[in-house]
């Protein structure tokens, strides 16, 4: 059985979302792929599965399959690490497959299943990323239920309404750093903050607030509004102390020639977004000072069963 996932960015909202705040999301047009076939041992690209290096894999595996030994292989386009989703990709690639497999495919369980894996992988975790690549195009995640509300998750008294949002056709330009970030450590940075300063907390619903204030901009295909907004949440975010110096290097360049630009997901690392009418000339500003840039558009299809690996 064959499978494939998209990537994602965060449009707003990271971060504070872990905390019951609104965020939003789209898929993009960049794919993992996952081959997945009864096998007399668990492998993973040929190597005996291992719960440190394959840990999406392996939680995917041990949460929805009863079977025999399966072998695994991936391939993907989204670098990992980097921001874009590469792990919830993976896992729902992998839970997408194995559901196939059992003829038991559904867009709410896989989502909810595919958050389950980020939890236990991550320690703590939203739905944004799972959802989002579950269901392609635009995921807005909120503590009331709204129009156009998809499904509900909840974890720890914390409950998230997924809907599905109308997202006009961004130009995007994802700015790579080249440096992994670690969602695990930053999620923990951003929690002990939070824990002990009454500040970090009001920054994160600042960053709440300008989530929910980008909702009609984006309707209203107002770029100019939705560019003040990001940067704006990427000021939030520099605060919380999940920038780098590199992020900081190419949101400068970028925004010469941009509406706005952020960090996009756990940060620490990982990818800035820059919201643009010359994708052209940010990619090329972003590879002067030595990132890796991607052209993205958005992915209307989410979770995908593949006849070719
Ligand atoms: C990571 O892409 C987004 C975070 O908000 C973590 C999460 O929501 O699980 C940093």
């Amino acid at each position: 059985m064959i499978a494939s996932a998209p990537a994602k960015v965060i449009l707003f909202g990271e971060h504070a979302v872990v905390y019951g705040e609104p965020a939003i999301a789209v898929a993009i047009d960049m794919r993992t792929y996952v081959h997945a076939e009864k096998s007399e041992e668990y492998s993973v690209n040929g190597y005996p599965m291992n719960s440190r290096y394959h840990a999406y894999i392996k939680n995917a595996i041990d949460l929805c399959w009863e079977g025999e030994p399966l072998s695994i292989r991936t391939k993907s386009q989204i670098p990992s690490a980097s921001g874009m989703g590469s792990s919830a990709s993976i896992t729902v690639a992998t839970l997408t497959a194995l559901l196939a497999m059992k003829k038991e495919i559904d867009e709410e369980k896989i989502a909810k299943m595919g958050f389950e894996v980020e939890y236990r992988t991550q320690g703590r975790a939203s739905p944004i990323d799972t959802s989002t690549v579950t269901h392609g195009q635009g995921i807005l995640v909120h503590k009331v239920k709204r129009e156009n509300y998809l499904w509900k998750v909840e974890k720890n008294g914390v409950v998230w309404y997924i809907h599905h949002v109308k997202i006009p056709s961004l130009r995007l330009v994802v700015g790579f750093s080249g440096i992994k970030g670690s969602t695990r450590e930053m999620v923990e940075k951003v929690r002990r903050f939070y824990s002990w300063n009454s500040f970090a907390r009001d920054v994160i619903r600042e960053i709440g607030r300008i989530t929910l204030e980008a909702l009609s901009p984006l309707q209203d295909e107002d770029y100019e509004r939705i560019g003040e907004l990001m940067t704006q949440d990427n000021k939030l975010l520099t605060i919380l102390g999940v920038s780098h110096p590199m992020l900081k290097k190419m949101i400068n360049v970028a925004m010469k020639h941009s509406y706005g630009a952020k960090l996009t997901g756990a940060g620490g690392g990982g990818s800035i977004i820059a919201l643009t009418d010359e994708q052209d000339e940010v990619a090329r500003a972003i590879e002067e000072v030595g990132g890796r840039a991607y052209k993205v558009s958005i992915s209307k299809e989410g979770f995908r069963v593949e006849n070719h690996f």
